[in-house]
Formats: C-alpha cells, sequence, structure tokens
C-alpha cells in the first residue's frame, strides 16, 4: 500500500497557464530499485518544488535518497534497475515524465543542469579546461572554436578563477580540488540554465574552500535568478545559502521548513539528531552527538516510521503507522507558512 502523504509543501494551485507554475516541482515521486536481492525503495513519496532565485536545501544522511530524486529529475538514473512506478516531475507545470522525448532533451540539456561532488571524475582528464567549456557552445549554439574559446574565458572569469586566459588550456588536473568544482560550476552555467541541481557540490572541498565556492554558487544563483537544490548531508553548509530546506530520511520527506526556523526548532526528532551533532565552536573539547544506529536497509524499511528503531521518543504508533507529513503550527493553532513534519509526535518535538 502506498501512503499519499499530504504534504506541507505542495502549493495551492495558481492561476494562469503553465507559465505561472512554479520552476520545479516533484509530486508523489517513487523509486525503486530492482536487485537480484529484492526490491529497494530508494524513494517513497517525494514531494518538492523550487521557485526561481529560491534556494532549496535537500538534506539527510547518506542512503535517504536524494542523489536519486535528483537524478530523476536530470534522468539520469540507472534503469534497469532503477524504476519510476509513480510520480510527477513538472517543470513549469509540464511532466517531464510524460512529455515528449525531444521537449524533455531540451530541458533537461538547457534549462536544468547539474554539479557534482566529484568534479575530477566528471571533467574528461584528457581535454582541456577551455575547450570542455568552449564544447558547450560549439554544441550548443553552434560558435566557431575560437568563439567558443573566449566563450569560456570568459565563463572562467564568471566562477573567479585567477589567470583565466593563461589557464584555459589547462588540463584538469593542473587544477586544485576548489577550482576545479569552479569550472564545473561554470559548466553548468555555460547555457544560462534556469535550475542547477548540485549534488553535495562542496563534500570534497576542505572547509575553507568550501564556504567559498559556496558562495561563488550562491551569488550567481542571485545573479541570474536560478533556482538551486542544494543536496547536502552537512547541515553546517547550507545555513547562509538555503532559504528552505527538506530533511529526507529512507526515501521520504520528514520535515520542512524555512531554512532558519529549523535550526531554531526542529519539529522531527530526525532532524534535532541532526542539528545536535553538528561541532559547534562553543562545545569544543566536548563528545559529539550522533545520533545512535545506521539508516535502514532499504530492501527492509521498518514498519510505520522509518526512524523509530534509532528516535529517542519512539513509542508504540511509531512502529505500526507511516506519519504522514503534516503542517506544522504554533500552539496556538496559527499558521507556520512552509513548515511540514512527518512525525506523529511533532507537536512534543517542536513546542516540548
Ligand atoms: N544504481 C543503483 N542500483 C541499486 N540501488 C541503488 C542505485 N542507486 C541508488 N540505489 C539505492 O538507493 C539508495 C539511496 O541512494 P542515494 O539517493 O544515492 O542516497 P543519498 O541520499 O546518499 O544521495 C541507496 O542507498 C541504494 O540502496
Ligand atoms: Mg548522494
Amino acid at each position: 500500500m502506498t501512503i499519499m502523504d499530504k504534504t506541507a509543501d505542495i502549493p495551492a494551485p495558481r492561476a494562469g497557464g503553465p507559465d505561472d507554475a512554479r520552476l520545479l516541482e516533484v509530486r508523489d515521486l517513487h523509486v525503486e530499485f530492482h536487485t537480484r536481492d529484492g526490491v529497494a525503495k530508494a524513494v517513497n513519496g517525494v514531494n518538492y518544488s523550487v521557485d526561481s532565485g529560491e534556494t532549496l536545501a535537500v538534506l539527510g544522511e547518506s542512503g535517504s535518497g536524494k542523489s536519486v530524486t535528483a537524478q530523476a529529475i536530470m534522468g539520469i538514473l540507472d534503469m534497469p534497475p532503477g524504476k519510476i512506478p509513480q510520480g510527477q516531475i513538472l517543470y513549469r507545470g509540464q511532466d517531464m515524465l510524460t512529455m515528449s522525448n525531444e521537449e524533455r532533451r531540451k530541458i533537461r540539456g538547457q534549462k536544468i543542469a547539474m554539479i557534482f561532488q566529484d568534479a575530477l571524475s566528471s571533467l574528461n582528464p584528457v581535454l582541456s579546461v577551455g575547450y570542455q567549456l568552449g564544447e558547450m557552445f560549439r554544441v550548443h549554439q553552434g560558435l566557431s572554436k575560437k568563439q567558443a574559446k573566449a566563450k569560456a574565458i570568459e565563463l572562467m572569469e564568471r566562477v573567479k578563477i585567477p589567470a583565466a586566459k593563461q589557464r584555459v588550456s589547462d588540463y584538469p588536473h593542473q587544477f586544485s580540488g576548489g577550482m576545479r568544482q569552479r569550472i564545473m560550476i561554470a559548466m553548468a552555467l555555460a547555457l544560462e540554465p534556469d535550475l542547477i541541481i548540485a549534488d553535495e557540490p562542496t563534500t570534497a572541498l576542505d572547509v575553507t574552500v568550501q564556504a567559498q565556492v559556496m558562495d561563488l554558487l550562491k551569488e550567481l544563483q542571485t545573479e541570474f535568478n536560478m533556482g538551486l537544490i542544494l543536496i547536502t548531508h552537512d547541515l553546517g553548509v547550507v545555513a547562509d545559502v538555503a532559504d528552505k530546506i527538506a530533511v529526507m530520511y529512507a526515501g521520504r520527506i520528514v520535515e520542512t521548513a524555512p531554512v532558519h526556523e529549523l535550526y531554531k526548532r526542529p519539529a522531527h526528532p530526525y532532524t534535532r539528531g541532526l542539528l545536535d551533532s553538528i561541532p559547534r565552536l562553543d562545545q569544543k573539547g566536548q563528545e559529539l552527538y550522533a545520533i545512535k544506529g545506521l539508516p535502514p536497509n532499504l530492501l527492509k524499511i521498518p514498519s510505520g516510521c522509518a526512524f523509530n528503531p534509532r528516535c529517542p521518543k519512539a513509542e508504540d504508533i511509531c512502529r505500526t503507522e507511516i506519519p504522514a507529513l503534516v503542517p506544522v503550527s504554533e500552539q496556538d493553532g496559527s499558521e507556520l507558512p512552509g513548515r511540514g513534519s512527518a512525525c506523529h509526535f511533532w507537536k512534543e518535538t517542536i513546542h516540548g
């Protein structure tokens, strides 16, 4: 049985046609992997949306379905073994899962770009970065080699790579990790997309470089008024860049909130656990909290709330009933826009 999560993130229908729709909206998305050992339910009814100029951070431990959701949006899921048995992926109101191949290719190739964690494996080691950046313009816009190279230099300057003119002919391995990630960002920007999906874009970098790359991404996003989906397992990197957060666990969204509210008052014990495990400067030397146990095996997701075996607050109902993602409100019942929790005990968690 599929439980349709009543999401706090589903927007009210807007007036007008598809032009008026959200930039991207994922509705009740399910993804499963049919493997020899059984069916791994990686995504189990995800709803989220992002508008132009907005940053959605998707947060959760490794294995929670963040990347698989992004791969479904980009159309780069391994199918088989992957399968999308249910759901919609709406780009400006049109479902990419049912549109013609040609329409879909146009959107995925030009309107949505993706940045991955590992630039070294995304870039071709035997071609100069200038050639690879220029290729976008040669292939998609029919520019000459010389024009494409000029564009490549322009892009490298945009992402603040020092001495771009001199470095345009260098190869990926000649750049530092941070610079390579800037090249990935340049690549993503080349065709002026509406939406960027960045999957752990700074995870491989050290902390100072992380912040620089994140700042750059944010700056460019604002300048071009793009939507940004920022996937991360690290709550520490999203506070300053995200507008809203969707927390994922075992293929479901368990909490949604505007970013600062999530930090101040989480409404799900899992989010609370993630927050408590961020190192803090004022707690130097103290042992860091860690959520006990591990995320579930997706071949055998626990009954009820998938988080229940690890949850300090779990009661009987948590082992039998899957909590729907419901709107979260103030104690006096007043609305908290954009907030939702999939916890039977969200009231105790946020107000207790
Ligand atoms: N190609 C694949 N084949 C089989 N299972 C997969 C495949 N890709 C992902 N999965 C399953 O989906 C789960 C979620 O993966 P993923 O979305 O990459 O997690 P994360 O939240 O860390 O990005 C994985 O733990 C794995 O069980
Ligand atoms: Mg991932």
